[in-house]
């Protein structure tokens, strides 16, 4: 096949059809637990074709079916990762993971479906969508898109409901940020949450103050700050009282969650805050949650599971692998957004999985503004949210389910489909072993890159097997994946988020005064 001119160690590449990628298209997964978001109990699971037939205890099966024995371990849905950038274009490069190499090290970790961002090809909705349809057309599991706005025109407007009404796109992203490239004025954000609102998709943010930020980046410039440092340092999430030198808390990321917050509320329509990446943002939407908007928060693995002190290191290489925006803040915020997680304040956990190897990374080399923006993660998320939450104690294995595969579901209208085990459910599958162990790097990762941010890190709990379409595709620490396998799935409008939103309308209209009559002067 085409993929097989790179040189990815240790994927097995098979054809469709071909045989390779499974001995059988009938499962059975006998005696493990299985989990659901709503309850976990021991049963057995019976996979046909792709689809979950039946969940149950002691099913009997002919000797046709592959017989995979899962006693004491989880079976549990697939990992959704609402957040991905496979060969992404930033303008200058294009990232090392394409939809291919990004899919298997997803697999490899346990992840099924992805949600990846379709940017405009020269401003044209449709040409986007057609351009990622083609970079996605060696996709070897499911996956989906949400489409970014980065301007307002009528064009764009009738662009959106196309997308909606005839391409299975239900959110539409805004880049509050990078200034000089996608970075949209409140003026446009306030049009895009009307047009969502109407159509029923789901208005998105990257929230940042973009114009702070430039501003931000030049006085570290100016300042002679041009190492990944200077990332970070042009803009924290706090800022210096010089009144009394105290730290205040509420700063460019805040500051943009709360502005996009108060829009959304002003237009009543439901908001999703990608990458949450710092307490001031996270405080935001707890307060917004608190007083009954419809605010959805999602912090990344990175934002979970690092601080910003790797941007210091020495090593330039180093440094750069850790450049992400926002950025990754200082120890203590990673503890506050497992917390608002554990408690719901946050719902659901991406990635932002965007890579860029270290040549890549090197355009930065003096000048930390040119440093490609982006961390890996798709391979390691379910491992590192297993063993931060859960093996630490934070949260159940139900909630564990919820938050990397159910909640996602929801939010984007596919789910019984996937996000769950239950008969008729897409068979997107994983064992993990909660008493076997991982350990991460560059040089057992799926991911092209050549670097890695989690790099050495250790922890408890591996997923055993992968079960994407009804295929296995890894077992005993190797993919057998097939490219074309994967599958567009297209997500519809109105999800939950939308119930009862018109009645919130009809009470607002209902509470204004009606008009005062007044008199002609000449009357
Ligand atoms: O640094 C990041 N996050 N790169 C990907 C683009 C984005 O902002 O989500
Ligand atoms: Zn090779
Ligand atoms: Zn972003
Ligand atoms: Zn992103």
């Amino acid at each position: 096949s085409e993929s097989n001119q790179f040189c990815d160690a240790g994927i097995e590449y098979g054809e469709p059809g071909c045989g390779i990628s499974s001995s059988s298209s009938k499962i059975l997964i006998k005696g493990g637990t299985v989990v659901n978001a709503h309850k976990e109990e021991v049963a057995d699971v019976y996979v046909e074709d792709g689809i979950i037939i039946a969940v149950k205890p002691n099913i009997k099966v002919g000797d046709d079916v592959t017989v995979l024995d899962a006693t004491g371990k989880f079976v549990m849905p697939g990992g959704i990762d609402p957040h991905t950038h496979l060969a992404v274009e930033n303008g200058v490069l294009e990232s090392i993971d394409d939809f291919f190499s990004g899919q298997a090290a997803a697999l490899a970790g346990g992840t099924t479906m992805h949600i990846d961002f379709v940017f405009p090809v020269r401003g044209s909705l449709t040409a986007g969508f057609e351009a990622y349809k083609k970079k996605a057309k060696n996709s070897c599991m499911d996956y989906g898109f949400h489409m970014t706005i980065t301007k307002w025109d009528e064009v764009v407007s009738k662009e959106m409901e196309i997308m909606v009404k005839e391409k299975g796109i239900n959110s539409f992203k805004f880049f509050m940020a990078y200034k000089g490239a996608v970075m949209i004025n409140d003026e446009i954000l306030l049009e895009g949450l009307k047009k969502c609102k109407s159509l029923g998709a789901l208005a998105m943010v990257h929230a940042e103050n973009g114009d702070a930020v430039y501003e931000g980046q030049k006085r570290m410039i100016e300042l002679g700050i041009i190492g990944p440092e200077g990332h970070a340092l042009s803009r924290p999430p706090m800022r210096f009282s010089l009144h009394d030198l105290a730290l205040i808390p509420l700063q460019l990321e805040g500051e943009a969650t709360s502005r996009a917050i108060c829009l959304a509320g002003f237009v009543n329509t439901p908001l999703y805050v990608v990458h949450v990446m710092s307490i001031d943002a996270m405080e935001e939407i707890a307060t917004a949650r608190k007083q009954g908007q419809r605010v959805i928060g999602e912090p990344i693995v990175s934002g979970l599971a690092l601080d910003e002190s790797g941007l210091w290191d020495p090593d330039f290489v180093t440094a750069a692998k850790f450049v992400m925006s926002p950025p990754i803040r200082a120890s203590g915020h990673d503890k506050a957004l497992q917390a608002a997680l554990s408690t719901g304040i946050l719902q659901l956990v991406g990635t932002d999985h965007a890579t860029y190897n270290s040549t890549q990374k090197a355009l930065g080399i003096d000048d930390f503004r040119k440093i490609p923006n982006g961390v890996n993660g798709i391979e390691e998320r379910m491992h590192l949210v297993w063993d931060i939450m859960v093996e630490s104690g934070q949260i159940s294995a139900t909630d564990y389910v919820r938050i990397t595969s159910t909640e996602c579901a929801r939010i984007f209208n596919i789910y019984p489909r996937k996000g769950a085990i239950f008969p008729g459910s897409d068979a997107d599958i994983i064992i993990l072993n909660p008493n076997s162990s991982f350990e991460i790097t560059a040089k057992s990762h799926h991911s092209r890159s050549d670097t890695n941010v989690y790099e050495g890190r250790r922890g408890k709990g591996k997923v055993e097997v992968t079960i994407a379409g009804g295929r296995i595709v890894w077992e005993n620490d190797e993919l057998k994946v097939v490219p074309g396998s994967g599958k567009y799935v297209e997500m519809p409008p109105f999800s939950y988020l939308f119930n009862g939103i018109d009645k919130g309308d009809a009470k607002y209209l209902s509470s204004l005064q009606a008009p005062v009559k007044r008199f002609k002067s000449t009357d």
